[in-house]
């Protein structure tokens, strides 16, 4: 099947195989009124580990004839061969695998530009294919390729890359596909923000200040034609008509978990998970903002982010043997904690050093501060620590950064936003994703460093020496998977 349609291959055999295998659509399917073309059904809903999810569409169904599907370059990929709906929108290493065997490799996603740990890779048999394509069979990861820029304050001393390519013109920079869905709540675009552009006076400024940014619907329409000339190697710029139906498309999209394999129905007994609801979740820039309170509102920064399973704080665990009960009872304990759990935040760039605080006491929702979504709602890319030398595993490159002036030394595996501004003080600094539909997209984090949600709590645990119990760690893993 895959070698006969190539442009829809993946999307049309996921979907193929939800019709045949696993008939979990919602009933109030609307997707056959008045169109005729390829479609998915809305609530669209795929299996992950912890449940479910679904995807509902402002267009009443998920259109397959968008150009968002079509392969519009020379190497026969289309946006969906890394955003495939039934993989949280992104790529799993459990759906590349099997895209892998298949195609033995040969399916558009595996290609050399940006597929394989290096572009000139020897690909020419299977086994070699396995080899050069291990980043993105195992993690999931694509390699961004991005250089330093000429007047950076630091160079490339350094880089230390197990495939043998990366230079200053050309670093490689293992990440993940953001999910192409949920971009109503985003405020920046890319991990580093790098497509995000800067417009004096006008579109989204920062509270009292003349930093502004153009609005995400333009800055999508420019990603989506680098993503063509890039990542599917076209020679031409999309079309406007093209660019917009692709916008269009993605802003339509909203994406959660609807079901738990403990807890059952995330929308039973008043909750608010799932994407009907989220689709209704109020947002705008600089919503419930941290620093200086809500731009619209005025109202100060309410910690309480997250009130999907409000509702279900009321369950009292029951200790004889409702199991559905008690994993709701732990979905609202897990919430509380998400919300509430004092965390001391220091050594974060983008906060410590910018507000010229050693300490700042906070919460998740600190970083996490857009309302039952849980990303930023202004552009603040933070290191947290991810790409530090200390985390790096062997096979990820690392990078070795001397400041111009200091000629003090950084070891990285991925600058971030540094090699966008070329600014010293961006190096490891990320923006915080939307947290929705996160238990369909393992790994985590921009690299695929947290293979799973109890390696992120444990991550957060030892970064910040929260002070987690176990049972505390298993009720926030049980809260961030109904999300
Ligand atoms: C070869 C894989 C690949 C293909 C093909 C691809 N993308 Fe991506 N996409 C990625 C990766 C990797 C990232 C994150 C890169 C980064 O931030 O450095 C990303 C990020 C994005 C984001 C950012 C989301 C956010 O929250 O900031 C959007 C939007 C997006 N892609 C849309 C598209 C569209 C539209 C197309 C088709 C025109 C496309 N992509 C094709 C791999 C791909
Ligand atoms: C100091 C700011 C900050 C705090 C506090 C914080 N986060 Fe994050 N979070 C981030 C940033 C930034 C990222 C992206 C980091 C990266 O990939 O480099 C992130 C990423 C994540 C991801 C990965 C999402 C994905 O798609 O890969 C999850 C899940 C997450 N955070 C949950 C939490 C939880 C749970 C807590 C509280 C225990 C928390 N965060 C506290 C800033 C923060």
């Amino acid at each position: 099947m895959h070698n006969k349609i190539i442009t829809k291959s993946h999307v049309l055999s996921a979907a193929l195989i939800m019709l045949l295998a696993a008939p979990v659509f919602a009933k109030d399917d609307h997707s056959k009124k008045g169109h005729h073309g390829n479609h998915l059904p809305n609530m669209f809903s795929s299996e992950n580990e912890h449940g479910r999810d679904a995807t509902f569409s402002t267009a009443g169904f998920i259109d397959l004839d968008n150009p968002f599907f079509k392969s519009l370059g020379t190497n026969g990929r289309s946006c969906a061969s890394c955003h495939i709906p039934s993989q949280g929108w992104t790529i799993t290493p459990a759906g590349v695998q099997k895209i892998f065997d298949e195609t033995d490799g040969l399916d558009p996603l595996f290609r050399l530009v940006d597929g394989a740990n290096s572009p000139i890779a020897d690909v020419t048999t299977l086994e070699k294919r396995r080899t050069a394509y291990s980043m993105l069979l195992e993690k999931g990861n694509i390699r961004v390729g991005i250089g330093i820029p000429a007047d950076a304050e630091f160079e490339l001393t350094n880089a230390d890359d197990p495939y043998g390519y990366a230079n200053e013109n050309e670093l490689s920079l293992f990440r993940r596909p953001m999910p192409t869905t949920n971009l109503k709540f985003i405020s920046a675009v890319m991990w580093e923000g790098r497509e995000t552009t800067l417009m004096p006076n006008s579109g989204d400024c920062l509270y009292g200040t003349d930093t502004c940014f153009s609005p995400v619907a333009f800055d999508l329409g420019t990603q989506a034609n680098h993503a063509t000339l890039g990542h599917a190697e076209a020679l031409l710029d999309l079309t406007d008509e093209e660019r917009e139906a692709i916008v269009a498309f993605e802003l339509g999209l909203f994406t959660a978990q609807i079901h738990d394999n403990d807890a059952g129905n995330l929308s039973a007994e008043k909750a608010l998970g799932g994407p009907k609801a989220l689709k209704k979740q109020y947002y705008y820039f600089g919503i419930n903002d941290t620093l200086v309170g809500d731009y619209q509102t005025g109202e100060p920064f309410n910690p309480a982010v997250m009130s999907l399973y409000d509702s279900w704080d009321r369950i009292k665990p029951n200790k004889s043997s409702n199991n559905t009960k008690n994993a709701r009872a732990a979905i609202a304990r897990g919430q509380a904690l998400f919300n509430t759990k004092p965390i001391m935040i220091s050594g974060v760039k983008g906060i410590n050093d910018d507000l010229n605080i050693n300490v700042l006491p906070g919460t998740c929702t600190t970083c996490h501060n857009t309302p039952n979504s849980g990303n930023h709602s202004t552009p603040m890319p933070l290191d947290i620590g991810i790409s530090d030398e200390s985390r790096r595993t062997p096979d990820m490159p690392l990078y070795t950064l001397k400041n111009k002036a200091t000629n003090e030394i950084i070891k990285t595996t991925d600058p971030g936003r540094a090699l966008i501004t070329g600014k010293w003080k961006d190096i490891g600094r990320f923006k915080g994703p939307v947290l929705r539909s996160v238990a369909s997209r393992p790994p985590y984090f921009h690299d695929g460093s947290a293979a799973d949600l109890p390696a992120v709590v444990e991550f957060y645990n030892n970064r910040f020496n929260i002070g987690l119990t176990e049972a505390e760690k298993a009720d926030l893993v049980a809260f961030l998977a109904a999300l």
